[in-house]
């Protein structure tokens, strides 16, 4: 039943997996406080390799990205140096991983830096950071053109850093309520100038990031994670669908190695995306498309035999499970996850 799991997949001509499981981006807080990923990170991942690939932990691509403790970064040649012993690991192990590229927009908080919070209009959201919870949300800075000129090329610069590292690609973060996604939702992009109103204007900091970031490293190293339902530190308005319809197409002129959906449990569904998020990513987008959220290795199997996705991601089963793969391979029951097990890294 899970066998076709276990298929080798062509992403492209540069990357086949060897399986089409992935290891969902998982963010653990637990670099050094230079945001430096350490010898346990080291162990964390390479006990995964067997994923057909890993996407790393969200990464920040600079100092005002951050919004979470430990976060790591890839800015600083001592995050690049660390994130090396990451990538040799796994790839000693015969895996394959790439770095997710975060910035959180207005989900940052300047306890963690020098400096404003950046979104594309000054809306703020409600509460505070997990676990610090005397830090509440600001109302961010609305970015200038200028402003958004620098993160396009912020990202550029991450993802260049992070071929320098190792990675065998990268994943823009576009999803699940951080920057990227700020722009793509009426209710935190408010802008009148070009970036905003309309979905073609609301679409162009998205599409500028992943142009600048495929120009420098190549569209068969990148792919994007994009949430067109809003679910986490968003409101949806029924609107957003217009802002996804035209960014799907247009992502479709960029071959990028995949899309993958944003969400923690893909049996939601959206009213104005007519049903699930999956299945209005499918419909609108003809390249590679990774499903995830809340499927086990039966249920997830399923979806690709009907052609609902061609990959499954898998997110807190691997983290109860290093050997996830292993385990689907010998038919074993796998080890339920407790958010307590967030407490360490094993
Ligand atoms: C996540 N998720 C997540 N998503 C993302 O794009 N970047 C990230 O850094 C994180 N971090 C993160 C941490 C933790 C502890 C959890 C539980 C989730 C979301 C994750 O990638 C995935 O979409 C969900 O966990 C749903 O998949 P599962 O866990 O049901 O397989």
């Amino acid at each position: 039943m899970t066998d076709i799991l276990l298929e080798p997949y062509a992403l492209n001509d540069t990357l086949t997996l060897k399986n089409r499981i992935l290891m969902a981006p998982l963010t653990r807080c637990m670099a050094d406080d230079q945001l430096v990923p350490t010898d346990a990170m080291v162990e964390y991942y390479a006990k995964r390799a067997e994923a057909g690939l890993i996407i790393s932990e969200a990464t920040i691509i600079r100092p005002d990205a951050q919004g979470y403790p430990n976060t790591p970064g890839l800015f600083t040649a001592q995050q690049i140096a660390g994130w090396k012993k990451v990538t040799q690991a796994v790839h000693n192990n015969g895996g394959k991983i790439f770095a997710q590229l975060w910035h959180v927009g207005r989900v940052a908080h300047p306890h963690f830096f020098d400096g404003e919070v950046l979104a594309p209009s000054a809306i703020g959201i409600e509460g505070s950071v997990p676990r610090m919870r005397e830090l509440t949300y600001q109302v961010p800075k609305a970015a200038t053109q200028e402003d958004i000129k620098q993160l396009v090329a912020d990202y550029a610069k991450a993802a260049e850093n992070a071929i320098e590292a190792g990675f065998d690609g990268v994943e823009i973060h576009g999803a699940n309520g951080y920057l990227i996604d700020q722009f793509l939702h009426y209710s935190a992009n408010q802008r009148t100038d070009e970036y905003g109103q309309t979905p073609e204007n609301m679409s162009r900091f998205a599409l500028e990031v992943v142009d600048a970031t495929v120009n420098r490293i190549g569209a068969d190293r990148v792919g994007l994670r994009l949430s067109p339902g809003a679910y986490f530190n968003m409101e949806g308005d029924s609107r957003d669908r217009n802002v996804f319809d035209y960014l799907l197409k247009a992502l479709e002129q960029r071959d990028l190695a995949y899309l993958h959906v944003g969400i923690f449990d893909d049996s939601m569904t959206f009213d104005y995306l007519d049903g699930h998020a999956s299945d209005y990513i499918r419909k609108h987008y003809q390249g590679h498309l990774v499903g995830v959220g809340s499927y086990t290795a039966q249920t997830g199997a399923e979806a690709i035999a009907q052609d609902r996705f061609d990959l499954l991601a898998i997110g807190r089963p691997f983290i109860a499970n290093p050997d996830y793969v292993s385990k689907i391979k010998q038919n074993q029951a796998v080890t339920e996850y407790d958010e307590a097990m967030l407490a360490t890294l094993d």
